[in-house]
């Protein structure tokens, strides 16, 4: 509960947001529309006013499920979380809270499995969880392409199904929805993170992002698993966000970094060796590939801030504080606490034949040093 109302002085505290707050009830039954991230700015006392109010709904949700589990509704029911890899410093954040989080509300037979990065691994460990009789499933799929036939499988078994951070396609989302299936999705919209990413560097301004004069912002993109959606989108709106901005973009480099810090640091160095002076803003998918980032940016002699710019996102600890030093640009909160309690909450919604909505959203935050030491506070 402590990290819920932390959450809820977060929500207060920043007021840039887009679309319908966290929480299952609050969530719309719709995928977000394209044009969700793409709004124009809101006006921060209503943004606030409305914020507070969805996070109050979330809050009483919360309540909601808490008196559930004391009712026993949930104690004795099997729940089973496939995340797609435990080495994942964000999916870490998320899979801990989750579990603690799914303890708190009165679950009492929990397993959580490792797919190790791989589809077979996972699909296997799904398979022995309909065989040993799960109540219900929450799943991060390794890759979202597999949804369709995740969804067949578990569907098929009589078993309600919370999908995690890894969004499947909209084709697979109507599927749900169209055959009135227990089936849901949980996470972020990320064309919000990645113009979240573009707008901090929009706002710096071109004469102080321009080190070289050319009148462009000249940037290379650090992409995590172009299979994933949230490294698609955030690729594609943290440019968008520059163009909105009036501002020309070159491209020098575009490199796939798997979300993993090593790859990023190794990427970035090969890179800055490549482009050298040339690059003004290096955008990383996730906040993981740009502490790699970080490395190779000093390593080349190069300052965050004063030659070169940095931003991540998820709001890891490290990079949070990062950001408050001046040697990370800014990153964007991927709210692991909010997503990690809907998906509990969803699950006992479903064992305890409340149902859910097909989409549960959440917001995310932007993290520039202006308002980086409250989300750190926050975080702790
Ligand atoms: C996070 C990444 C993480 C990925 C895993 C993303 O939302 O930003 O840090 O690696 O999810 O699917």
């Amino acid at each position: 509960m402590k990290k819920k109302l932390l959450s809820i002085v977060l929500a207060m505290a920043v007021s840039a947001t887009f679309i319908a707050g966290c929480g299952s009830t609050a969530a719309s039954t719709e995928a977000p529309a394209p044009a969700a991230a793409e709004e124009a700015a809101p006006a921060p006392a209503a943004e606030a006013a409305e914020e507070t109010a969805d996070v109050a709904a979330d809050a009483a949700d919360v309540a909601d499920a808490a008196a559930d589990a004391a009712s026993g509704d949930v104690a004795g029911k099997k729940v089973g979380v496939c995340i797609y890899q435990f080495n994942d410093n964000f999916m870490t954040l998320f899979r801990t809270e989750l579990e603690s989080y799914l303890k708190e509300i009165g679950f009492t037979d929990i397993t959580i499995v490792d797919g190790a990065n791989d589809q077979a691994t996972q699909s296997g460990q799904i398979d022995n969880f309909i065989a040993d009789g799960v109540d219900v499933l929450i799943i991060n799929p390794v890759n979202s392409s597999s949804a369709a036939t995740i969804t067949d499988k578990v569907v098929g078994a009589g078993i309600p199904l919370v999908y995690i951070n890894r969004e499947p396609d909209e084709a697979e989302e109507k599927r749900w929805q169209d055959n009135g299936w227990d089936v849901t999705y949980v996470g972020c919209d990320a064309r919000q993170s990645g113009t979240m990413q573009g707008e901090i560097i929009a706002d710096l301004g071109l004469d102080a992002i321009d080190f070289n004069g050319n009148g462009k912002v000249d940037y290379i993109m650090i992409e995590g698993d172009p299979e994933n959606v949230d490294a698609q989108y955030r690729t594609e709106f943290s440019v968008k966000a520059l163009q909105d901005a009036g501002l020309e973009v070159n491209e020098l480099d575009d490199q796939v970094g798997m979300w993993d810090t090593t790859k990023g640091q190794e990427l970035v160095a090969n890179s800055l060796a490549q482009n050298g002076n040339e690059i003004e803003v290096v955008f990383c998918n996730n906040d993981a590939m740009a502490l790699g980032a970080l490395e190779s940016i000093k390593a080349a002699g190069r300052t965050v801030g004063k030659d070169i710019y940095l931003v991540g996102v998820d709001a890891l600890t490290e990079v949070v504080e990062d950001v408050i030093d001046g040697s990370i640009t800014g990153t964007v909160f991927n709210d692991h606490i909010a997503q990690s309690h809907s998906a509990a909450d969803a699950a006992a919604n479903f064992v305890t034949g409340k149902g859910n909505d097909y989409y549960i959203g959440c917001d995310y935050v932007k993290v520039t040093k202006d308002n980086a030491q409250s989300i750190l506070d926050s975080l702790k």
